[in-house]
């Protein structure tokens, strides 16, 4: 009878602690986002939301990545572009602030890259603009995210899949330098 009880006791304590643990984990995994599919976003230098710009002022992606329509990389937009608005609004803002620095200073802001191929791999932005494959088909809703995420595998596999799709070129010297 003794021994019953002490071991409902134990089950109860392990049970407990087994619990925390878990909870333990689970903020762990939050905090540092080892959950996520992809890689994890970069620090950007300024805290610039596609959801005020692209979102909610509904502004065409193009108009700020100017040249993704012409060359193979999308590339970051010039900040001539931010301060045609931001000379103006929302100047008594830290964010603004820190941009309209690196304006004056005529320093390049350093943008952390999200989206990564490998070096050995050919990809062109105009191309597939030309060949009417939209943004989000690539990078997701973009408009919708706070901070841009990695959404798409960026593999072989993914590529290869939609080429297939499109009907577009298979050979390896496609996409391999
Ligand atoms: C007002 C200007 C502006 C507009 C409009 C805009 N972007 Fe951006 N975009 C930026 C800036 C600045 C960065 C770099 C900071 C960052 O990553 O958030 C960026 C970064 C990105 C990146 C990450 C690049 C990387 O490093 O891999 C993607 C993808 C992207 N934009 C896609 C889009 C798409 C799709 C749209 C339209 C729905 C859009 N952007 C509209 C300014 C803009
Ligand atoms: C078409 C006009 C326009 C352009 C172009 C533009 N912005 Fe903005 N931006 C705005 C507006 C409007 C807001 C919202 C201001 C507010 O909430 O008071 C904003 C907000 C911001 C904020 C958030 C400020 C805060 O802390 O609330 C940042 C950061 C920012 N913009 C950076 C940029 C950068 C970087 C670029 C260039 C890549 C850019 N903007 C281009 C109009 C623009
Ligand atoms: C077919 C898929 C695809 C489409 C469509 C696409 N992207 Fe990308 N994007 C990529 C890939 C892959 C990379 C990484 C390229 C690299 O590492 O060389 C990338 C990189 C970027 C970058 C980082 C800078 C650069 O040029 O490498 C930005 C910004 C970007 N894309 C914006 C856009 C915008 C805006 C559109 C629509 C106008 C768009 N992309 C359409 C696949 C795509
Ligand atoms: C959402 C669909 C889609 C995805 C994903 C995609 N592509 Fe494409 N790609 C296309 C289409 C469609 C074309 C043909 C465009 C045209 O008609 O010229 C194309 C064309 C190309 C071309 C030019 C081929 C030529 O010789 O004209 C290259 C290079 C290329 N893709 C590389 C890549 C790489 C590398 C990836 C993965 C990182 C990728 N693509 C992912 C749809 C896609
Ligand atoms: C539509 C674009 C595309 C085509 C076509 C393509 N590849 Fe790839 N390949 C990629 C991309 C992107 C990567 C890098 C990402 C990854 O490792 O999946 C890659 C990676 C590889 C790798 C791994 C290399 C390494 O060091 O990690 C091999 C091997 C490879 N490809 C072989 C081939 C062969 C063989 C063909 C022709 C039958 C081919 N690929 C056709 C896009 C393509």
């Amino acid at each position: 009878m003794r021994l019953k009880e002490l071991n409902w006791t134990r089950l109860i304590i392990t049970g407990i602690i087994l619990g925390l643990f878990g909870l333990f984990l689970g903020i762990l995994a939050a905090q540092t986002g080892w959950w996520q599919l992809y890689a994890q976003t970069p620090e950007q230098p300024i805290d610039f939301p596609h959801t005020k710009h692209a979102g909610q002022l509904g502004l065409a992606c193009t108009y700020c990545h100017i040249h993704v329509e012409k060359s193979r990389e999308a590339g970051a937009p010039p900040l001539s572009i931010c301060m045609g608005c931001h000379q103006k609004i929302a100047t008594d803002k830290p964010e603004i602030q820190k941009l309209t620095r690196y304006y004056n200073e005529k320093k390049p802001v350093e943008w952390g890259r999200i989206h990564n191929l490998p070096s050995f791999i050919y990809f062109s932005h105009k191309r597939h603009l030309k060949g009417g494959v939209d943004c989000s088909n690539c990078h997701g809703a973009v408009k919708q995210m706070a901070e841009v995420k990695q959404v798409r595998p960026l593999k072989m596999g993914w590529c290869v899949s939609c080429h297939r799709t499109y009907d577009a070129p298979l050979e390896c010297s496609t996409c391999h330098k």
